[in-house]
């Protein structure tokens, strides 16, 4: 009997859609489609601070616990928002940094990812 080689796969998708697939498992598009392997490549740029007078600070003291990205893909703050954020660290969660380079660092981080002049 010809039915006896087919097998019936239904899958139901995220949104709750359900659709059948008639074949052999073999030959099912959707059975392939899940077994693939994905390699990504993360961009070195986030593993560092971008240079500058301070970035050895940062580059030092800021990856203790995150990336560099975790810094600078924050929307721009001031100088005294740069120094609250570094206390808070200090603080909040015991970010070894030193306290007389906090200014330092503050200004660097004004720098390349503060607000524009004048906000
Ligand atoms: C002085 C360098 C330094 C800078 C600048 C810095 N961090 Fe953090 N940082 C954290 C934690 C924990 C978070 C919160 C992560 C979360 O919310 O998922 C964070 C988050 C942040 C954020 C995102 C905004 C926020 O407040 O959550 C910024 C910006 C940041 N850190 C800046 C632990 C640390 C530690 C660990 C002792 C060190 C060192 C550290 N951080 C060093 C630094």
């Amino acid at each position: 009997m010809r039915h006896s080689t087919l097998a019936l796969l239904t899958v139901v998708t995220a949104a709750g859609v359900s659709y059948g697939y008639a074949g052999s498992p073999a030959d099912a598009p959707l059975a392939t489609a899940l077994n693939r392997t994905v390699s990504v490549t993360l961009p070195d740029s986030h593993n560092v601070f971008p240079p500058g007078e301070g970035a050895d600070i940062a580059n030092s003291q800021c990856m203790i616990c995150h990336s560099a990205g975790m810094v600078t893909r924050q929307p721009p703050l001031s100088y005294d928002e740069w120094k609250l954020e570094i206390n808070k660290m200090r603080s909040a969660y015991g970010a070894p940094l030193p306290e007389n380079q906090v200014d330092s660092l503050a200004k660097y981080l004004t720098a390349i990812a503060g607000k524009p002049q004048g906000k």
